[in-house]
């Protein structure tokens, strides 16, 4: 994990970002590929994984649980797999670090097997809310003693077998989904999700790509019926992990920002499930292109080439909250730059992720001159019209990756840099990002 000591760190622009720059593998399939090429019989090889924190945190719990997991000199990881159903009783905590992703999925993986696990997390991890989780998992037979508050540290005892269920999602989240179909891939018979809202849909993806029965549908109401079939026997795969929409946005906000900008970001993945950033920041008026469209590893991919533009405030879409949930920090910083009104809601979910977002964003906008109300479910921002913001605040970054590389953004459009009180839980999500911001012209200090 980070280093704890806090490592501040200072970013401005002294002119145009330019260039082509590549961003690290997708987090959420990064760790959906540890996962299941963990539980597939025989070696597996995975290219373009994110080698970030929160996913080496994934990969060590799954060597902790027999996987057999290298990285070769050529950056591709190969894995051995323990068969659905093998995993064996790891002999320590696993230390979830920074990362909800790895906790509330592999609380699903363990649920079904006959494996005891105590999970723990660091400050941010260990106030976010599991119940979530536990409650699906308790239904299946999962024994879980949590923390007050449903938090971390908690222990948690699987079913072997355990029960299948028809699970409707009570909240708009793909860990929840994904967390009940990997408990339902050791169950017997027919374990059901049903989404009323689609959330991103890598695991449904890559389980069928490893050989679970698994069918999607819609019922009369539009929500999505998952099923997956337990007792499920999963091949090895070659997995090519293409970048991180969510990375990306970062440079590619940046670059829409800062005047006289011209960037291209290869080789981003652009499921419909993660790209709704892109939507919302052409609509506001923001220079953005898909280059050579391609398909890798099953996901659709593109090479985004982006201008600087001057944008024009909107109204987010309630319906897309999902298919960018992770990008509201950095689209604040689009909206206290463009022109006119933004207004962003329905984001109830951004208070619990690895800060509370909606609190963080509007704090730190206004300390840097930004006009920003905050709303009980988002915000309201009133741009400058393309002028920069005044800058020169420190801003707290709360353990929170994203909430820091934000700022840094908002750092390359203000009159005096910006300071991030801690760096440090950018490699969560996003190592290199310093370098690659500065490659493109930024200045970091
Ligand atoms: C993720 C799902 C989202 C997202 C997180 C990654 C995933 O969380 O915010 O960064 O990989 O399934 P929720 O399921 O809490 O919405």
């Amino acid at each position: 994990m980070h280093d704890p000591a806090p490592r501040p760190a200072s970013f401005s622009a002294p002119g145009p970002l330019r260039g082509r720059a590549t961003v690290p593998g997708d987090k959420s399939i990064s760790h959906r590929a540890l996962m299941l090429s963990a539980l597939a019989v025989g070696e597996s090889r995975v290219e373009g994984l994110l080698e970030g924190e929160d996913v080496l945190a994934t990969a060590a719990a799954m060597r902790a649980m027999g996987a057999r997991i290298e990285r070769g000199a050529d950056a591709a990881w190969r894995i051995h797999g323990v068969g659905v159903g093998g995993l064996l009783q790891p002999e320590t905590a696993l230390d979830m670090g920074n990362s909800g992703t790895s906790t509330r999925l592999l609380m699903g993986l363990i649920a079904s097997h006959a494996v005891t696990a105590t999970f723990t997390g660091d400050a941010s991890l260990s106030k976010r809310p599991m119940n979530r989780v536990i409650e699906p998992l308790a239904l299946m037979g999962a024994d879980v003693t949590a923390s007050p508050g449903g938090r971390l540290p908690l222990m948690l005892r699987g079913l072997c077998p355990a029960v299948p269920i028809s699970y409707r999602l009570p909240v708009a989240s793909a860990q929840v989904k994904s967390a009940v179909l990997l408990a339902g891939l050791n169950t017997p018979g027919i374990t059901t999700v049903i989404e009323p809202v689609a959330t991103r849909d890598h695991s449904e993806r890559m389980l069928k790509g490893f050989g679970a029965e698994l069918s999607v549908e819609q019922d009369g109401d539009g929500a999505r019926v998952i099923t997956i079939r337990g007792e499920a026997e999963l091949k090895p795969q070659h997995i090519v992990v293409p970048g991180d929409p969510s990375s990306a946005a970062f440079p590619v906000v940046a670059a829409l920002l800062v005047p006289g900008s011209e960037v291209t970001i290869a080789n981003v993945g652009l499921n419909p499930t993660r790209a709704a950033l892109f939507d919302v920041l052409r609509a506001m008026g923001g220079d953005i292109e898909f280059a050579n469209r391609r398909e890798v590893g099953g996901e659709p991919v593109a090479d985004i080439v982006v201008r600087h533009s001057i944008l024009k405030g909107v109204e987010t879409p309630v319906e897309s909250v999902a298919a960018m949930v992770d990008e509201y920090p950095v689209l604040f910083v689009a909206a206290a730059l463009a022109e006119g009104r933004t207004v962003a809601r329905g984001l109830e979910e951004l208070r619990v992720k690895e800060s509370d977002r909606i609190a963080v964003m509007a704090e730190g906008l206004r300390a840097i001159g930004a006009r920003v109300e905050e709303l009980e479910d988002g915000l309201i921002i009133d741009g400058t019209g393309g002028d920069p913001l005044p800058g020169g605040a420190t801003i707290a970054a709360r353990l929170d990756h994203r909430i820091a590389m934000s700022f840094a953004v908002a750092g390359l459009v203000s009159k005096a840099a910006v300071t991030i009180d801690d760096i440090g839980p950018v490699a969560t999500s996003f190592p290199g990002f310093a370098k690659l911001m500065t490659d493109l012209g930024a200045v970091a200090a």
